[in-house]
């Protein structure tokens, strides 16, 4: 267990042990809240939540994570946050060290969530950058170890993830290299992987012994393929392109469809991180088949926010019982002495 103040940046930073301790850790606490019981492991935590972008899942599961493990979220939407403007980084996160336990952030730019954590004396998550979005991945792979197909664990199955190297594509080819699964990313050659991607991924491979390809080729990236990902073509926010450019560089070959899927092994299933655009990089007749893994995967973001958020709190050691019973104590009769007690 993690015993030292870490952030959650990138799954890169960490190894294929301690990722599956953290995913084993999701599905442990998911477990306890299926049955009822709802472990107050945040109790008097404090999360604050930095979003310099919007976001329904992100947002929503980490809320909800704080409020069922006993703890609480605080939200600063877009423009709410100094980040950078009247404040350096640096000072917002002395500042955040100072008023809570630990702070997540989407940011516009990877160089602010760098910076974030390398000035918090708390644990910094990351939320989604330009660069990578790595709780989502967590989120993915504990929905692809509950949709394990039958007679095989996670490192023999193969991942294919569909359309550009968004930040999420970085992130979906990042940890399945890592975790030691086959992955193939297919996509056009001007919306691939850059050098720097393929050389992560490569140094991933080389230790997981994982088999990876780049290829704009459907048969060869969809041969054995379990598991297909989509995510919106060309990103959103600031770097959209417009509809029809979209359609130009990817419709209908990088597509997530029927006959993409027949390619795949039988009972191929489909991830997609959210939100889609319908009839772009996925159709209605994929997502809303019984092929369609994404609902539960949406879900599995609460599942790994618990996960984490439980993960990188746990570095701090509690005060024993008797040094809190002092100081209760010690309040008590202050309290009496000046005349405060009703
Ligand atoms: N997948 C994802 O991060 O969704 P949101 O943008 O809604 O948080």
């Amino acid at each position: 267990m993690n015993k030292e103040l870490r952030h959650f940046i990138d799954t890169n930073d960490f190894t294929k042990e301690e990722l599956m301790e953290i995913i084993h850790l999701s599905m442990k606490i998911k477990e306890c809240i299926k049955a009822g019981y709802y472990p107050p492991l945040l109790k008097n935590k404090s999360l604050g939540m930095i979003f310099q972008q919007v976001s329904t899942r992100t947002r929503v599961s980490f809320e909800t994570a704080m409020e069922q493990l006993g703890g609480h979220a605080e939200y600063f939407g877009p423009g709410m946050m100094q980040l950078g403007g009247h404040e350096t980084i640096e000072d917002t996160a002395r500042v955040l060290s100072q008023l809570l336990d630990i702070v997540m952030a989407r940011v516009i730019s990877h160089d602010s969530i760098v910076a974030l954590a390398k000035y918090s004396t708390i644990p910094v998550l990351n939320g989604m950058s330009d660069y990578n979005h790595p709780t989502q991945v967590i989120a993915d792979v504990i929905t692809i170890m509950e949709n394990l197909p039958q007679g095989k664990k996670l490192e023999d199955c193969k991942v294919v993830y569909c359309g550009d190297a968004t930040q999420t594509g970085f992130s979906v080819g990042s940890i399945c290299t890592k975790l030691g699964m086959d992955f193939a990313f297919f996509g056009p050659k001007s919306h691939q992987y850059n050098e720097h991607h393929i050389s992560v991924l490569n140094a991933n491979a080389a230790v997981s012994g994982s088999k990876w390809i780049m290829t704009e080729d459907p048969d060869e990236a969809m041969a054995g393929a379990d598991f297909v990902y989509g995510d919106v073509w060309v990103g959103l926010y600031e770097n959209e392109l417009p509809y029809e450019d979209r359609m130009a560089i990817f419709h209908p070959k990088y597509q997530i469809n029927k006959e993409l899927l027949a390619k795949g092994n039988l009972g191929v299933k489909v991830l997609h991180a959210l939100p889609a655009n319908r009839g772009e990089e996925i159709t209605d007749e994929v997502i809303d088949s019984n092929l369609s893994i994404c609902w539960q995967e949406a879900g599995n973001r609460l599942t790994a926010m618990r996960g984490l958020l439980v993960y990188f709190t746990r570095y701090r050691k509690e005060p024993s019982e008797a040094k809190k019973a002092a100081a209760r104590e010690e309040l008590e009769i202050f309290m009496r002495e000046h005349d405060l007690v009703d």
